[in-house]
């Protein structure tokens, strides 16, 4: 007879699992486009924010630079708003639970199936001749450990992530054929988009951390000052008329979409407001002043005080390992393994 594990009781609210890798510098595009979801997202589900520093280190060989990122990131989801009490944000490699039921993971799935893995074709091909991992390889492994220590329902992702968490289903269901139910399945849903940033020197490009300069990026932690040049230098047409085309005018569309973010004003209002180029840059400029040196005190803030940084990340490590440690409980008991006496 199969062996019947019970699973955490069917959960009542939506249970959300976004994980971020401390990798680059955060900048206006993750935080409209993403991070301000996750912050209004926390009233909505019950949602894990997962910082897979594992998963970064796929690609790295400076373990001590992860270290910092790592903080800095955490510092960063707290300063935009992510309120421990209610959004469980965790280091992964603080969990142990995840590198060992990645294990098990490893174990359920076939080396053809990470195979056609198309985000490893891409990074491997990418890395040439860099040093390419057996953790690039298995990476989904340790992803699908990610989701399903925590019961997550809803994975919110990007197009180039669904054949991971695809993979991850397929994983679950095989698991939960071979050894009794023991995994919820996930699914992978759209994100909620916010306004999608562009860059300011290349308006038909998304603002992004492998754009080739940094005059075009505004990032979180850039002083009034820069972010004000950054804007006032803004690419935009030159027929000196304010209309929101994004196809035939992409740089004043990404400055009116920024503003109306911003400042939570719709364009149509914002569209009437404006004649001069000049007064749109500076006007968006200020807004987002005004909007990222709150973030950016509190981030200074939580950066020189170790000690209550480490006490934010640790209630949210506290909860989200008493959730893995039992789900890697009956993972093994699911298994048979031999208990430890
Ligand atoms: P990435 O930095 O590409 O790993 O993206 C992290 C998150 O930020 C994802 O949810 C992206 O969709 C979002 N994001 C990244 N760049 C932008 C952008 N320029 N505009 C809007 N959202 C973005
Ligand atoms: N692979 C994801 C990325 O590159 C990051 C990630 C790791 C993730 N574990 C996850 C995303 C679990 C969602 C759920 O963006």
């Amino acid at each position: 007879m199969r062996n019947r594990v019970a699973i955490a009781s069917v959960q009542e609210v939506t249970r959300v699992l976004s994980c971020i890798q401390p990798t680059g510098t955060v900048h206006l595009g993750n935080y409209l486009g993403a991070l301000v979801h996750w912050v209004s997202g926390q009233h909505e589900a019950e949602v894990f924010h997962g910082i897979v520093d594992l998963h970064a280190l796929t690609v790295t060989d400076q373990p001590k630079v992860l270290g910092v990122q790592t903080l800095e990131l955490g510092a960063m989801l707290f300063a935009v708003g992510l309120d421990p009490e209610r959004a469980t944000v965790f280091v992964q490699s603080h969990i142990h639970e995840h590198s060992e039921l990645a294990w098990v993971m490893e174990c359920t799935v076939s080396f053809g199936e990470l195979s056609r893995m198309t985000q490893f074709k891409d990074k491997a091909a990418k890395r040439e001749t860099d040093f390419v991992s057996a953790g690039l390889f298995t990476y989904p492994a340790l992803q699908a450990a990610d989701i399903l220590l925590y019961d997550a329902q809803e994975v919110p992702v990007g197009d180039d992530q669904r054949q991971h968490i695809e993979m991850t289903r397929d994983i679950a269901v095989r698991f939960n054929h071979r050894f009794g139910e023991t995994f919820i399945l996930p699914r992978a849903v759209h994100p909620k988009m916010g306004a999608r940033v562009m860059d300011l020197q290349d308006p038909s490009s998304k603002m992004s951390k492998s754009a080739h300069s940094d005059a075009g990026i505004v990032y979180m932690l850039d002083d009034n000052e820069a972010i004000m040049r950054k804007f006032k230098r803004a690419v935009t047409d030159s027929d000196n008329e304010v209309r929101y085309e994004p196809e035939t005018k992409p740089g004043i569309a990404n400055l009116l979409e920024i503003l109306s973010a911003a400042t939570t004003t719709p364009i149509e209002s914002l569209l009437n407001q404006y004649e001069q180029y000049g007064r749109l840059k500076s006007d968006t400029g200020e807004a987002v002043v005004a909007l990222l040196e709150p973030i950016r005190s509190r981030h200074e803030e939580l950066m020189s005080d170790p000690a209550e940084l480490t006490r934010l990340l640790a209630i949210g490590d506290g909860r989200a390992r008493t959730i893995a440690a039992a789900t890697l409980h009956r993972v093994h008991a699911a298994i048979g393994l031999l208990p430890r006496s």
